[in-house]
């Protein structure tokens, strides 16, 4: 290799931090969390919601968590810490109040999400993988959220924040960081990371069909095809013969 060592872009990401012991997982917690394993029919298959409930209640993956996780699941602290290192939703190190992830992937990046990332980093104070001193936000890199149609986005508490610029990404900091409420371009309300999680758990906070779902150019796609009276195909039905000049021109 060259004098030039690679860089990771994910500093937070690696293993649990077991240092960390701290916990708020209490009775109640164990109690949600075999409500849960009792959603499928084998326990394992409950990891994923197991470890967003845990992060509901820690912020963030702890050993705790690890451990009853595992004991609930009947596999082993190891396997769930694979699972939890795997999956960039999960977290090593707590959260902020608000988890703040901006993504850094080739059309945000062109669309100038590595300089939305840097304004957002320094009116925050705080690098990659790094909590602000009071505990109020986050920082992430993030890979491609699927919304490149919206480039650059930021997200916060998982929510997504369309076409963002760093002007309306530092008012809307300075908004959550006083507790006026901040709508995402699509879904609810913005909450807090941990009240997010409980969320993604699988625990109804009835809001889901706050706010728009969709944004318009998500749905340019179908809108073209009613025009044209396109459907898809049936199961089952045999492919359409495409005309003899589609071919040609495919280059194929
Ligand atoms: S590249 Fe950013 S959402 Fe796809």
């Amino acid at each position: 290799m060259s004098g030039k060592e690679f860089q990771t872009y994910f500093p937070h990401s690696g293993r649990i931090d077991e240092a960390n012991t701290s916990t708020e997982i209490d009775e109640k917690t164990i109690a949600e969390l075999e409500e849960i394993v009792a959603r499928y029919p084998q326990p394992r298959s409950a990891v994923l919601p197991m470890l967003h409930l845990v992060q509901s209640v820690d912020g963030r993956v702890s050993p705790r968590g690890l451990e009853v996780i595992a004991e609930l699941a009947g596999i082993t602290p190891a396997q769930v810490s694979g699972v939890a290192t795997f999956y960039t939703m999960y977290r090593k190190h707590p959260a902020g109040k608000h988890h703040i992830g901006i993504c850094v992937t080739a059309l945000c990046a062109v669309m100038g999400g590595d300089i939305l990332y840097d304004k957002v980093s320094e009116h925050l104070g705080v690098g990659d993988g790094e909590t602000t001193a009071d505990g109020s936000f986050s920082l992430e890199r993030i890979e491609c959220n699927a919304a490149c149609d919206f480039a650059p986005v930021m997200m916060v508490n998982w929510e997504f924040l369309d076409n963002m610029t760093p002007e309306k990404a530092t008012q809307i900091l300075d908004d959550l960081a006083v507790g006026r409420p901040v709508k995402p371009n699509r879904g609810a309300t913005l909450t807090s990371f941990k009240e997010n999680e409980r969320v993604l758990a699988g625990f109804n906070d009835g809001r889901a069909d706050e706010g728009v779902s969709a944004g318009e150019p998500s749905l340019l796609g179908l809108s073209i095809a009613k025009e044209r009276g396109w459907a898809a195909p049936k199961p089952g039905a045999a492919p359409k013969e495409e005309a003899p000049e589609a071919k040609e021109g495919s280059g194929k």
